[in-house]
């Protein structure tokens, strides 16, 4: 198969790049730095391509996309994102337009692309890493929440549009996942997971051709939890940890 992936040299991103690439697909990965991306995965593997794109950058995108597919293209990850950083109780507009940037409008640059060639096949998977807060408004990080949603949304309206021309699309949304993304948390992450077994997950997932995948399955059980109680509980539920940020926060 060949496999596109957005945001491919850390976390998620490089572990699903791993996965695939030991069982012999062809692999494109593209990031903004790509000397984060290990050498000896890069040495090792012969059908690994790399782009050095921005994803918010269309025509940038485009090109790699193109330039790897050579006219096939079987799944497409758009994974790259952004988190908030630092928490702040004002909110930090322009950190929240580049979420918005990388973490929307990176989504759709790479579906636009791919879709290009994979609506001519008649076949291709779209996939997208949303999050698990994209189902509530986390205090603290209002634009990631609304990033996350938009993906979420975006990605339950194109599987309806997209299955009669033969494209499935996924939407992904993990809990907490050992990253350099969360690496910057300095907050409790309950059943924090290592990339690679949720590359593992969300691999078998995009294989049964969920539509939605949300993981794990305790995270599952409190977002949806958080989902449905009235949102006055929900609102004094999480008021309580805008009080606690720390100096840091
Ligand atoms: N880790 C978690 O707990 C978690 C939970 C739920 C959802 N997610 C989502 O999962 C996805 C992957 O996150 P991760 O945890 O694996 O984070 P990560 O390790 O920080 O990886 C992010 C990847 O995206 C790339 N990237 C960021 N901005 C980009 C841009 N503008 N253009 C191109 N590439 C860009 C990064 O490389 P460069 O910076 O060099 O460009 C890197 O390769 C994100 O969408 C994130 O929101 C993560």
């Amino acid at each position: 198969m060949n496999i596109f992936i957005t945001g491919g040299t850390t976390g998620i991103g490089l572990a699903l790049a791993q996965l695939y690439l030991e069982e012999g697909h062809r692999v494109g990965i593209c990031a903004r730095n790509l000397e984060k991306f290990p050498s000896e995965i890069k040495n090792k593997y012969k059908l690994l391509k790399c782009y050095q794109v921005d994803v918010v950058n269309r025509e940038e995108l485009r090109t790699a996309i193109f330039d790897f597919a050579q006219g096939n293209l079987d799944i497409i990850f758009a994974n790259a994102g952004r988190s908030v950083g630092a928490k702040s109780k004002t909110p930090l507009f322009s950190v929240a337009n580049n979420i918005i940037d990388i973490n929307v409008k990176g989504v759709l640059n790479a579906f636009e692309a791919a879709l290009e060639i994979m609506v001519p096949q008649k076949r291709g998977h779209l996939v997208a890493t949303a999050s698990v807060a994209g189902f509530i408004g986390l205090p603290g990080a209002g634009a990631y929440s609304a990033s996350k949603a938009a993906v979420l949304r975006l990605c339950e309206s194109y599987s309806i549009d997209l299955k009669p021309v033969g494209i499935n699309v996924s939407a992904i949304a993990p809990g907490f996942i050992d990253t350099p993304l969360t690496k910057q948390n300095n907050h409790k992450m309950p059943f924090i997971m290592s990339s690679q077994k949720a590359a593992k997950l969300i691999k078998k997932a995009v294989e049964k051709k969920k539509v939605l995948y949300l993981f794990p399955m305790r995270m599952k059980i409190i977002v949806t939890i958080l989902e449905i109680i009235p949102r006055s509980w929900y609102r004094a539920l999480m008021g309580f940890r805008v009080f606690n940020y720390s100096s840091k926060d």
